[in-house]
This record gives C-alpha cells, sequence and structure tokens, in this order.
C-alpha cells in the first residue's frame, strides 16, 4: 500500500495531524529566542515553556473541536484519555524544551495517531529546519515527498548513534551513564542532541543509524517510532523484545545494528 490508497479516514487523521504539527510548530519558530517564560517540572532540570503551553492549547483544542470523540493524552496535561475509544492522539507540543529554552536549535512536534491501541499514524515537525516527517502503518515514511529508508551501515565501528538521559538522571542509579560510556567506546560517533523525537526520525532517514533511550514517555516514541519501522528499522525493549508504548525502554536502529546495539544497552 502507498499513501495514495488510503481509506478517508486514515488520510483525514493524517491530513490533520500534519496540519496541526505545522501550525504548533509555526509558534515554535516565531517564539524562538524571544525570552519565553520557562518553569521547572519534576526536577530542576526538568523545563516547561509557555511555548510547550502554547502548542498544545492549539492541538488539544482543534481536536476537541474537531475530533471530540477521540481520546487524547497530551504531556502537559490537555485532552482527556478514555481507553473505550477507538482513535487516541498521543501529543508532545514540544520535543526538545531545555534545547528550546537555551535557543539550541533542536526541537519538534510530535504527534502520534493510534487506532484500537496501534500506533497508525505518526507526524514529527521541525520547524526551523522546515523538515515534516510522517508515516502511516503499511505505507511508508516520509520526509515532506521523500520516501524514507534505515541506512545500510552493517558496522558497528562506523556507526553514529544517538541516545538520551531522563530527568532523574542526578539522583538515579539507573541513569544509562554505563551503557553510554560502553557505546562510545565501540561507535564511531555519538550523539546526545536532545530530542527523542527527532532521534528517531533521523534513524528512519539513515541520519542516524541507531538511537536508545529509557525512561521515556508515549509521547516521545508515538509518531517517531512508527516512522523508524515504516522506513524499515526495527524498534524494540532493551532484550530485543516488543517496545512498549509507554517509552519505558525503546532500542531503535536500521536492523542490522541491532543485535550488537542490544548486547551494549541490555542489562549487565
Ligand atoms: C525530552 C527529550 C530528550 C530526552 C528526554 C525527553 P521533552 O523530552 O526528548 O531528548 O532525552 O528523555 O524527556 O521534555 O523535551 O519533551
Ligand atoms: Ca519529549
Ligand atoms: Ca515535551
Amino acid at each position: 500500500m502507498d499513501l495514495k490508497q488510503l481509506d478517508s479516514e486514515d488520510r483525514a487523521v493524517l491530513e490533520m495531524a500534519k496540519d496541526l504539527a505545522l501550525r504548533a510548530g509555526r509558534i515554535q519558530r516565531d517564539r524562538y529566542e524571544t525570552g519565553v517564560d520557562v518553569r521547572t517540572k519534576s526536577a530542576t532540570i526538568d523545563l516547561v515553556t509557555e511555548v510547550d503551553h502554547a502548542c498544545e492549547a492549539l492541538i488539544v483544542g482543534a481536536l476537541e473541536e474537531e475530533r471530540p470523540q477521540d481520546a487524547i493524552v497530551a504531556e502537559e496535561g490537555g485532552g482527556e484519555d478514555h481507553p473505550d475509544r477507538e482513535w487516541r492522539w498521543v501529543i508532545d507540543p514540544l520535543d526538545g524544551t531545555t534545547n528550546y529554552a537555551h535557543g539550541f536549535p533542536r526541537f519538534c512536534v510530535s504527534i502520534g495517531v493510534e487506532f484500537r491501541d496501534e500506533t497508525r499514524v505518526g507526524v514529527v515537525y521541525d520547524p526551523l529546519l522546515d523538515e515534516l516527517f510522517y508515516a502511516v502503518r503499511n505505507a511508508g515514511a516520509w520526509l515532506g515527498e521523500r520516501k524514507l529508508q534505515v541506512s545500510t551501515t552493517g558496522d558497528f565501528g562506523q556507526a553514529l548513534i544517538a541516545t538520551g538521559f531522563s530527568y532523574d538522571v542526578h539522583k538515579s542509579a539507573n541513569d544509562n551513564v554505563a551503557r553510554f560510556a560502553r557505546v562510545l567506546k565501540a561507535a564511531r560517533g555519538l550523539r546526545r542532541d536532545g530530542s527523542a523525537a527527532l532521534d528517531l526520525c533521523y534513524v528512519a532517514a539513515g541520519r542516524l543509524d541507531a538511537y536508545w533511550e529509557l525512561k521515556l514517555h508515549a509521547w516521545d516514541v508515538s509518531a517517531g517510532s512508527l516512522i523508524v519501522q515504516e522506513a524499515g528499522g526495527q524498534v524494540t525493549d532493551c532484550e530485543g523484545g516488543a517496545a512498549p508504548r509507554s517509552g519505558e525502554e525503546l532500542v531503535s536502529s536500521n536492523g542490522l545494528l541491532h543485535d550488537t546495539l542490544i548486547s551494549y544497552v541490555k542489562d549487565q
């Protein structure tokens, strides 16, 4: 199947998710480096800005208006989840908030849409590069007009890999640092760029060969995981099993490097 063969409901959901991501991204772009209000959440390093809230209000407000029958899970608490609804929108209104607050140009909007507990549509928009990534289950993954395909790197020593750290890193012993050190010594390069959703899209686009992280949330991984899978990549937990939709554990790769990455990031 390709995008031309989508049924009308899938097409409507995809078009709405794209439109909302573009509109929220416009807010991010317009207010970037304008001295936005920043507060803390679960820890002193866990930030939220007024732009996170403005983007979420736009997306959730439009969904409540146009698709009142759908469930909504949004990072900053907007909308209502309903386990019995067929469609569920899983929204990170601004992924990369620390970057945004510091004027580091790497952040995005991420919108995943589930149908009966399976992600059906994923859209991620980087407003500074004006890059719109999207995928529909069984119909492929795209960056604008270009179909996405993961890289063909099979040698870990030639791989560019990314990871991230959760906001409890100052206090938790399960901090990803030992895993980071193991991969750092084995791969060509290792990045920590601060946007899980974009990291996943970069695996899908072949810009990264693999990406893993622990203690993420559903809104970080919903859209990006589908985009990786539809680009031919693999997404699992740290043992190689099905990745939980909660985002608790996520290992993604071009498939060729998967077992090697798992050997470095599983519990030792
Ligand atoms: C964070 C980013 C970051 C990742 C953190 C996430 P936020 O999301 O995706 O790259 O390392 O674990 O929480 O807070 O900027 O939406
Ligand atoms: Ca996030
Ligand atoms: Ca966020």
